[in-house]
Order: structure tokens, then C-alpha cells, then sequence
């Protein structure tokens, strides 16, 4: 049965101008009138949303296309992709980057679908890598084009990578991505450490039923490989709209898994408040060469939401503007970026997203409706 997918239209899902700004941000915007501009943006420039949290980080999906097809995610069968003409040209991405970047987005991550996929992507990254404001560059990949494109992409200035990872077990990925290759992943992983990006994290998908078996094998290798180990709680993103609160391995229940198993887990101070992931060293677990105590994060969303700090845009490959994974509404940029709009204009519909942002999610509330789009046409 064919899937009802969305289709992109840039109609509007998108204008509405921004109604509700946060008084912390009129509050700075007042407080910031007479000062002159300086390089960095000044505080009234920035992108605050109507409950103060400025946003620094943008997520970007390059192609909503993959090579694999797994379940929490897409469609089997008949999905309908983005026409090419309708996917954001690297130099359409390069100007949202630059806009974005002067009003203090400094983390930018390429997503998909596989962003692998999307040709001549090492050429993107050295754009982007050029664009003043922006110090972290990463990528979030399936690691099947890696033995390929690891070296490119570093040498474009690729710093930092997250594989997805959910097992080792050439049945078991069969199972989740509907294809055969998990061979294909772990060379892909080779190649990444090889070509020496600055980190490497491992995600694994925490589903019950499917990932308990999986837990130790999965730190076991990653902690051989002095790479940390993540597990994500399950989210109602699937294309097959299938996806069931007890279907959730939560981060409870694998902490008490990692305990019985590794022994005491200390936690670690998050680097970063914004930092959705909790890690915690694996004290009783012998120290790699070079000292490294074994790690492992949760990432729970369901469980212990963080929208709080949530300092995150996205720009979907057909060139909207979404707040947040489970946002209902779209901000459309791809007809402004087409029909000769200035950088003001583009700055206008991206603050107009930003204004109109939920102070969090709602997965775990009556009346939750997941949103028309699914994983791989949002970006993870
Ligand atoms: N819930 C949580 N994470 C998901 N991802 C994909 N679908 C889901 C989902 N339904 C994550 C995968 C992958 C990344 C691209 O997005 O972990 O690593
Ligand atoms: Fe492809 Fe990633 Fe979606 Fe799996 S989760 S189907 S690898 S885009």
C-alpha cells in the first residue's frame, strides 16, 4: 500500500510573521537599541525564541533519499522522495548557512535521509566550512559511503561524525533496515576512524524487543574502538505511523541493563547545557590506551525530554524552516531563496519559525498527533 507521503509545496505552511515574541527577547532587542555592531552579533541580532533559548544550531537535511530503508524511519516500499528540482542547491544551503551564521548559529549538522546519497557532498562541506560564524561541522550518517567518502569529507573540514548504529548482527540489521550489509556499516566505521575526524559517536535506536540484545555487544565494540556509545529512545517519527509508547526501551531500564552488566556508571558534565545527551564512564571497566575510561550516553527524549535547552533549528532538503522535530508547521525559504528575496527577507521567515517555537514537545500528552512528516524527510 502506497504510504501518504508528503508532498513539498512551498505554498505556505509558512508566512505567518512572528506574533509572539518572547518578552525576554523585546527585553534585549530594547536593552541592545543604541549599541553599534560588532562582529559578533549582538545580542538583539540573535535568535531568541518567544522563551528566551537562543539558538545556535542548525541541522541540515541535505536529501531526504537512503540507501537502507529502516523501519523507525521510512516507508518499505513506494516512498515518494523530493523531486531533484525541488531539493536546495548547495549554494541555496551555502546562503541560509551564511544568513544564519551572523545571527549566531555556530553548529551546523548535515542530516538526510543518508546524506551520503546526495552527490558531491565534500564539495558542500568545504562551503560551508568557509562560512565565517561557523565552528563545528558534523555529520550524522549510516556510514555505508564512508569507505568512499571518509577522507573527502575531512579533508573538506568535516569535523566531527555520528554513525548510526543499532547492531552487529547481520539478521537483526536485516530485520531493521530491510537490507542486507551490516559489513558495509562497520568498514564505513573503519574508514571514519581512519581519517581521523576530531569525535566519532556511535547511536543505536533503544527498541524494545530488539535492542536489549543488543546493548552489551554494541558498547563492547564501540568501547574497543575508544568511541562512545548512544542510545536513543524511540520516537514517533516512523513513516508507518507504527510506532507505540511500549515500544520504547527507556533509558531507565538500559542504565539498569548497563549497571548489571558493566557496573557503576559515573555521570559526565555535559559540555553543553543544549546537549540532549547524558554520558557516563564506565568506572569499573578497564581504561583504554590512552587513559580513556569506556562511555556510553542516553539520549531520551520520551522519557526526559530536553526541549528546555533546545537551541536547535532544521532546514529540510526541499527548503523549510521547522522549529522542531515534531512541529506541525513549516516555514518555507525555498520560493524566497528562488524568487530573488533578500538575505533580509530570508532572515524575516527564519525569525518568524524561531518566534513561533512550542516550549516542548508533547509525546507524552493526550492529544499528541505526530507530525505529517517522518524522520527522513525532517533530518535527524
Ligand atoms: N526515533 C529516534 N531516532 C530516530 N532516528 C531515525 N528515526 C528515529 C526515530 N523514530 C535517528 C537514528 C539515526 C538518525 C538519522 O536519526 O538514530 O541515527
Ligand atoms: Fe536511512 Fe537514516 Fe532513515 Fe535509516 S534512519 S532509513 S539510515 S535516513
Amino acid at each position: 500500500m502506497p504510504v501518504p507521503t508528503h508532498r513539498p509545496d512551498d505554498s505556505d505552511r509558512s508566512s505567518t510573521p512572528p506574533q509572539n515574541v518572547g518578552r525576554a527577547a523585546v527585553a534585549e532587542l530594547q536593552h541592545c537599541d543604541d549599541l553599534t555592531r560588532a562582529t559578533t552579533p549582538l545580542a538583539s541580532d540573535r535568535l531568541i525564541d518567544g522563551h528566551g533559548r537562543v539558538h545556535r544550531s542548525l541541522r541540515i537535511s541535505v536529501t531526504d533519499r537512503c540507501n537502507i530503508r529502516c523501519f523507525y524511519c521510512m516507508p518499505e516500499e513506494d516512498v515518494s522522495f523530493v523531486a531533484h528540482d525541488e531539493v536546495l542547491t548547495f549554494e541555496e544551503i551555502a546562503r541560509v548557512v551564511s544568513i544564519l551564521a551572523a545571527v549566531g548559529i555556530r553548529d551546523v549538522r548535515l542530516t538526510g535521509g543518508e546524506p551520503l546519497v546526495r552527490r558531491d557532498l565534500p564539495k558542500l562541506v568545504e562551503m560551508l566550512s568557509q562560512i565565517e560564524g561557523v565552528e563545528d561541522l558534523a555529520m550524522t550518517t549510516n556510514a555505508i559511503l564512508l569507505p568512499r567518502f571518509a577522507a573527502p569529507l575531512r579533508e573538506a573540514g568535516l569535523k566531527r561524525l555520528n554513525i548510526s548504529l543499532d547492531t552487529l548482527n547481520e539478521a537483526t540489521f536485516r530485520r531493521i533496515t530491510r537490507r542486507a550489509g551490516i559489513g558495509r556499516v562497520l568498514d564505513g566505521i573503519d574508514a571514519a576512524i581512519a581519517a581521523g575526524f576530531e569525535s566519532i559517536r556511535l547511536n543505536a535506536l533503544a527498541i524494545r524487543d530488539l535492542t536489549e540484545a543488543e546493548i552489551t555487544p554494541l558498547v563492547e565494540f564501540a568501547t574497543s574502538r575508544s568511541l562512545t556509545m548512544r542510545f536513543i529512545e524511540y520516537m514517533p517519527l516512523d513513516a508507518e505511523r507504527r510506532w507505540d509508547r511500549s515500544q520504547v526501551l527507556s533509558g531507565e531500564e538500559i542504565l539498569a541493563r548497563l549497571r548489571a552488566r558493566f557496573g557503576e556508571l559515573r555521570p559526565v558534565a555535559p559540555p553543553q547545557e543544549s546537549q540532549p545527551a547524558r554520558d557516563f564512564e564506565l568506572v569499573d571497566v578497564a581504561a583504554d590506551a590512552t587513559g580513556r575510561l569506556p562511555r556510553v550516553g542516553l539520549i531520551r527524549p520520551v522519557t526526559a525530554p530536553f526541549c528546555g535547552a533546545c537551541d536547535r533549528l532544521r532546514l529540510t532538503a526541499d527548503g523549510t524552516i521547522r522549529n522542531c522535530l515534531f512541529s506541525q508547521r513549516e516555514w518555507g525559504l525555498k520560493r524566497l531563496l528562488r524568487d530573488g528575496h533578500s538575505d533580509a527577507e530570508l532572515l524575516r521567515q527564519v525569525r518568524a519559525a524561531v518566534a513561533a517555537k512550542e516550549l516542548g514537545h508533547l509525546i507524552s500528552r493526550p492529544g499528541f498527533v505526530q507530525p505529517e512528516r517522518s524522520m527522513f524527510q525532517i533530518g535527524g
